[in-house]
């Protein structure tokens, strides 16, 4: 693992916590985030706008919509789903595939911390320390085929376990996708924890997807499919609502939400004076990932 991104903010950064991370984990973030080369840029930018949001917050305001549609009803509900054992098939254009053990996986992964803003499109946001594994070492494991160019994402459909999904709601199981390119950015991770502790049930263990330029609709949750497709995969909230959600769904502030604007965003935490405050484009990560979109145009790809 040699690339690192210093945008990638490290507790020292983000906050006076130092607590839970063991040695081991903290030399492997210390060497996976490039600590000693950290840039000014992201020391400078947490200053303000990265300080960690409480696990009291980040478990407990979640959006999870099999477990129903309100913010406190993932942590309400989701405590019935059984997430032991858990696989994750992965198919399509891959040399090796298979259905792989969540265990197994693990025991192949380089589990990192990694502290990002994280934006719903609904125009709040958090500071989430992740733990996680790179989507690229996962999509490596199975060995992705020449022709692949996107990679399409199931949630788990468990009615009995799920209350939400009894409601048409959207068409269940969600689904998301991200082109290939996007997949393998070192930026892109699978968490599989938070503050050091395994994912909790509502945040979508025992694995989801986060990338953290995108609206967080696009970080699935608690996945058991991934398929390296030649055709852009279809998306849940693209399917219900297309004039809303664009396939890209990367965070912008110059490009509003039909219904409302994306130019700030609520910080979740802080209470009655809740900070309202700029929207960064990508989210703050346009050094790591403009290059991704250069030449197209983000107000038509939306
Ligand atoms: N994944 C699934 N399967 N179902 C969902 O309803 N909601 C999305 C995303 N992933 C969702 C999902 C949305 S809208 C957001 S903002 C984030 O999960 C919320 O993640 P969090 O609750 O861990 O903050």
């Amino acid at each position: 693992m040699a690339h690192r991104w210093t945008n990638t903010l490290t507790r020292r950064d983000a906050t006076p916590y130092e607590g839970f991370l063991n040695r081991r984990q903290l030399m492997a973030g210390m060497a996976g985030l490039g600590l000693a080369g950290l840039a000014g840029t992201a020391a400078r930018a947490s200053v303000q706008d990265m300080e960690l949001n409480s696990w009291e917050e980040i478990t407990n305001y979640c959006n999870f919509y099999e477990f129903g549609t309100g913010k406190d009803d993932p942590a309400a509900n989701a405590g019935q789903l059984t997430t032991k054992p858990w696989s994750v098939e992965i198919g399509g254009l891959v040399d090796r595939p298979g259905t792989y053990d969540f265990q197994d996986i693990l025991s192949e992964m380089t589990i990192e911390e990694r502290i990002y803003r994280f934006r719903c499109v609904e125009a709040w946001s958090m500071v989430i320390p992740w733990n996680g594994f790179e989507l690229a070492d996962l999509l490596a494991m199975a060995g992705v085929q020449d022709g692949a160019k996107y990679v399409a994402f199931e949630t788990l459909l468990r009615p009995e376990e799920m209350p939400g999904t009894r409601y048409p709601v959207i068409d269940w199981p969600y689904v998301e996708g991200l082109r290939l390119d996007e997949a393998m950015h070192p930026l892109t991770i699978m968490a599989t924890g938070l503050y050091g502790k395994p994912l909790p049930n509502q945040n979508g263990a025992p694995l989801r997807l986060v990338v953290p330029w995108k609206y967080g609709f696009k970080s699935i949750k608690s996945v058991v499919r991934i398929t390296l497709t030649e055709e852009e995969p279809p998306t849940s909230w693209n399917k219900a609502n297309a004039r809303e959600y664009g396939f890209y769904s990367n965070v912008n502030p110059n490009v509003d939400h039909p219904r409302w604007s994306q130019a700030s965003e609520r910080r979740i935490g802080g209470g009655l004076f809740a900070r309202k405050q700029p929207t960064l484009l990508f989210n703050g990560y346009e050094d790591e990932v403009a290059t991704l979109y250069e030449g197209m145009d983000l107000a038509q790809n939306y």
